[in-house]
């Protein structure tokens, strides 16, 4: 069984004042706050045990908003990354609680329309290390980008000038446990973040990541423009439960 960790820490500065005195996972989509989302993602795919990685500004409110996870299905648990030193490290404190299981990682701000529960019980049943889900944009310079030769991914580009491909990888990825000794082994890069980039790059290298293409939609709504194209979307799908 696939343990889930969703990221909802970081600082939010693209959401500035707006988040100098809330955290952006509360802002509404839709009906619901931004947080919803990923935890919903997590329960539709399979996932039963949800790690929420808070920042220390908001972790009651977490707990006052999600509480055990009794109204999503799941059982929800909680810990604190004392300061957002990047993705990558955000997972490494999933660690004991992923109990020697795969991990599915998904950034907290992330809103799909897919569902991916074949895709989740593939990758239980598999040996493959890894899998990131890509998502077709017409931006691909903002995202990091797939590189693909012999269709499997040779490598990820941090935004691209000029993009090999128009696949940006999402913030939901797929690990196996060894994971959390890569994660141990990174240096931090030069903008002193754990990168999952890195995490992602070694996989790659060793042949193991598999990828998921998402069909529907895909947004994480971390700029006010992104905002207010999330909640757009999540209208005009309103079936999106
Ligand atoms: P980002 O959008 O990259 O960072 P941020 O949320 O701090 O926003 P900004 O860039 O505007 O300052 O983060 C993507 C998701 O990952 C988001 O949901 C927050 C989460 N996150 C963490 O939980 N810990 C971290 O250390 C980082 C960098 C992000």
């Amino acid at each position: 069984m696939i343990k889930g960790v969703v990221l909802a820490g970081g600082k939010g500065t693209r959401l500035w004042p707006v988040t100098k005195v809330t955290g952006k996972h509360f802002l509404p989509v839709g009906d619901k706050p931004i947080i919803y989302y990923p935890i919903l993602t997590l329960k539709k795919a399979g996932v039963k045990d949800i790690l929420v990685v808070c920042g220390p500004e908001h972790t009651d409110q977490y707990v006052k908003l999600l509480g055990s996870g009794e109204e999503f299905g799941v059982n929800l648990y909680y810990t604190i990354q004392v300061e957002p030193k990047g993705i990558a490290h955000g997972l490494g404190l999933a660690k004991s609680f992923s109990d020697g299981k795969k991990v599915a990682l998904i950034l907290g701000d992330n809103i799909f329309g897919d569902e991916f529960s074949k895709d989740f019980s593939n990758f239980d049943k598999k040996n493959s290390g890894a899998a990131v889900v890509l998502k077709r944009v017409p931006d691909p310079q903002r995202f990091g980008v797939a590189k693909f030769k012999n269709k499997k991914v040779e490598r990820v580009i941090e935004k691209p000038k000029n993009p090999p491909s128009d696949w940006a990888v999402t913030g939901l990825y797929l690990y196996d446990n060894r994971v959390f000794n890569i994660i141990d082994n990174l240096k931090p890069s030069d903008r002193g973040e754990y990168e999952i980039t890195d995490v992602n790059n070694w996989y790659i290298r060793e042949g193991s990541m598999d990828f998921i293409k998402a069909k529907k939609y895909w947004i994480d709504a971390g700029t006010f423009e992104s905002l207010h194209q999330a909640n757009l979307l999540v209208r005009k799908n309103r079936n999106f439960k």
